[in-house]
């Protein structure tokens, strides 16, 4: 997998002058069945959060309110996204590291996930990441 599989999605947008309205339904505008949907706000000025990857997830990003920065890292390269539209999302495949910085005051992050919740799932450190994606090169 490489940062290169990482995508924003633009959502259906149905504008309207009473306020726009945005959809997005399982296996159509994401390619896998929802699972779990999480949100990340409340989030103090210079914090950061993410610092994993995962094994067999993947998720959809969305910026609801503000904007924040996700910093995608496949082991090899690193490359910044900048989300501040409620109507896109940025695909995030899995065995991709992800950071999320750069919170405005108001940002919420909301996640659309293929699985429940899985410790065992993840990997938190950057040192063992960088270590499977090596080894998984040199068998292929
Ligand atoms: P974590 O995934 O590390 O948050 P982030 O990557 O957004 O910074 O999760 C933080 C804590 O919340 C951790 O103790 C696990 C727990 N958690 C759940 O129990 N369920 C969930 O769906 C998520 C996303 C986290």
């Amino acid at each position: 997998m490489s940062i290169d599989d990482c995508r924003v999605i633009e959502l259906p947008k149905i504008s309207d002058p009473r306020g726009n309205l945005t959809f997005i339904e399982g296996e159509t505008h994401v390619p896998y069945d929802i699972k779990r949907v999480y949100y990340l706000y409340d989030v103090p000025g210079g914090a950061e959060r993410g610092g994993h990857a995962h094994k067999n997830l993947h998720q959809l990003m969305i910026a609801m309110s503000g904007s924040f920065d996700v910093v995608l890292d496949d082991g090899k390269r690193r490359r910044s996204v900048h989300l501040n539209r409620s109507y896109l999302g940025l695909y995030v495949p899995t065995m991709i590291w992800r950071e999320l910085n750069n919170f405005s005051s108001g940002a919420v992050c909301m996640v659309l996930a293929s699985e429940k919740y899985d410790e065992a799932d993840y990997y938190r450190d950057y040192d063992e990441f960088c270590e499977v994606v090596r080894d998984a090169d040199s068998f292929s």
